[in-house]
């Protein structure tokens, strides 16, 4: 791999390392949020969950869905407790107590140290509610909503930046799902008057739920084409499962993301040539993760309950792999990749999982996530890698070596992510040029001789990374040795 201190890919953003809490399953109600619990604070929110997403040290947290907010009031979630209504969640057949709304998430979020982003519903809803729930947001005061929050106990307004103008509006599942166009026009004319209430905000115009929709592309251009001048970002989501227990497959899946963000990228710059703009769209890739383990027990779950155990993803040491894959994926996209939230966090196919009443623990993804968006902050250097390729059933030319590094201007620290999809050990020879001085601080690996498995409350550190990977560093030349399908995260810095 060959490095140059000049060639860079881009500035990472912040808002790279996102996640997600979506009123779904248990991701909510005993999850983060548990009263009784002998971890909950005053306002009923698990410390011990707290303390886990910090370690994440997640940026900002989408909310509250998902395809819960194409049938979600806001109105519901404020004001007293006692008068906030049980309702049915179509989304997920599960009832909606409303205990934990807009003014907990804040607060909330204040906590785990994220901004928020919210979601709007242009399911059921459209102009009017959006507005409102904006004016009840982010207005000072001296309006009706403004002051409605004033009166609910927040008298600074929350000042949220990011909004997203509804959920996979594309697909036919959706609560009020729409034809390209019909979303077109009223993304369009909700922007608009979202930006007339609060000129600051930046929005997120719904992409295709993935990239195998039917109707990707033709979606992206005709939603760009009417709300261009409106917002800043298109969504994408994907999610990637391995049902065919085929880990050579599985692994070269975070391919296919690569052409899903390149394939947008066209798109957006396609609409750019089109209108002659001199404004850029860029990507939020909202919804990503690995899901397929928890669908045939969802099956099972009983409707109209209050936090139903959904989605619950016991994730193993090759999911890991694959989400280690995904996080490289995105940074190699840092220069268009602006806002990247992990989908979930907390319970629902989530690197945090909680038993109700019982203890917290790291999943097997936890950890990609963690190292990257504590060491993966700065300017993307642009790599040449040299490797072996592999050919898999729906993949060619899969690099046995995947790898990025990040270096940081501030802390004067590179950091190499680096995947070896191999099932045998490999040689990582890296040159990095304009880079004198360094010293290794760490080399950080994740490896398991099994690959399915888990952590789970009574065996939380099964599988967990450990410090002793042995990179090494002569001059500009660091050489290490890659165990057999490991992540590994070489740290080098003055130190
Ligand atoms: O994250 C789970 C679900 O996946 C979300 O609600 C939806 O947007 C997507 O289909």
């Amino acid at each position: 791999m060959y490095v140059d201190r000049n060639f860079t890919v881009g500035k990472v953003s912040d808002m790279l390392f996102g996640s997600f809490i979506e009123h779904l399953g248990r991701a909510v109600y005993t999850g983060i949020y548990e009263p009784g619990h002998p971890e909950a604070n005053e306002r009923g929110f698990r410390k011990d969950v707290i303390d886990l997403i910090r370690e994440l040290n997640v940026s900002i947290v989408r909310y509250p869905g998902g395809n819960f907010v194409s049938g979600y009031n806001w109105e519901d979630g404020v004001g007293p407790m006692d008068k906030r209504p049980k309702k049915l969640d179509l989304a997920w057949r599960s009832l909606e107590p409303n205990e934990f709304g807009t003014n907990e998430f804040i607060e909330w979020c204040k906590l785990v140290g994220a901004e928020p982003r919210m979601s709007i519903n242009l399911g059921t809803r459209g102009i009017d509610e959006a507005r409102n729930f904006v004016e009840y947001c982010n207005h000072p005061a001296g309006s009706y909503y403004s002051d409605l929050r004033r009166n609910h106990g927040y008298e600074k307004p929350h000042s949220i930046k990011v909004w997203c103008l509804g959920n996979e509006m594309d697909g036919p599942w959706q609560i009020g799902h729409k034809t390209a166009k019909e979303y077109a026009r009223l993304a369009e004319e909700t922007a608009k008057v979202m930006k007339i209430v609060d000129p600051g905000i930046e929005l997120v115009a719904c992409g295709s739920s993935n990239w195998h929709m039917p109707t990707f592309g033709e979606w992206e251009a005709t939603v760009l084409e009417h709300t261009y001048d409106y917002v800043e970002y298109v969504s994408l989501h994907t999610y990637y499962d391995n049902v065919e227990d085929d880990i050579e497959n599985f692994l070269a899946k975070s391919l296919d993301m690569d052409s899903y963000i390149k394939s947008t990228i066209a798109i957006c710059d396609y609409i750019k040539g089109c209108k002659k703009s001199n404004k850029t769209i860029d990507i939020s890739f909202d919804e990503w993760n690995v899901w397929f383990h928890s669908r045939e027990k969802d099956k099972e779950v009983a409707p109209w309950t209050i936090a139903p155990p959904l989605l619950e993803d016991i994730y193993t040491f090759e999911d890991a792999l694959l989400v280690g894959l995904m996080l490289i994926t995105l940074l190699k996209h840092a220069n268009r990749v602006k806002i990247a939230c992990l989908a979930q966090l907390v319970n629902v196919i989530a690197p945090i999982m909680t038993r109700k009443g019982g203890g917290a623990w790291r999943q097997t993804i936890f950890y990609p996530f963690m190292h990257a968006s504590n060491y993966g902050r700065g300017v993307v250097l642009q790599p040449i890698i040299s490797t072996d390729t592999y050919d898999t059933k729906d993949f060619s030319a899969v690099p046995y070596l995947d790898a990025i590094p990040v270096f940081n201007d501030e802390k004067d620290e590179i950091t190499v992510f680096a995947v070896n999809r191999a099932q045998s050990k490999m040689d990582l020879e890296c040159e990095l040029r304009g880079f004198e001085g360094y010293s290794v601080l760490e080399h950080i690996v994740l490896e398991n001789s099994d690959l399915k498995a888990v952590n789970t409350e009574t065996n939380p550190f099964n599988v967990k990374p450990h410090s002793g990977g042995g990179a090494r560093i002569e001059g500009d030349k660091v050489s290490a040795e890659l165990s057999p399908l490991s992540w590994n995260v070489i740290r080098l810095g003055k130190g």
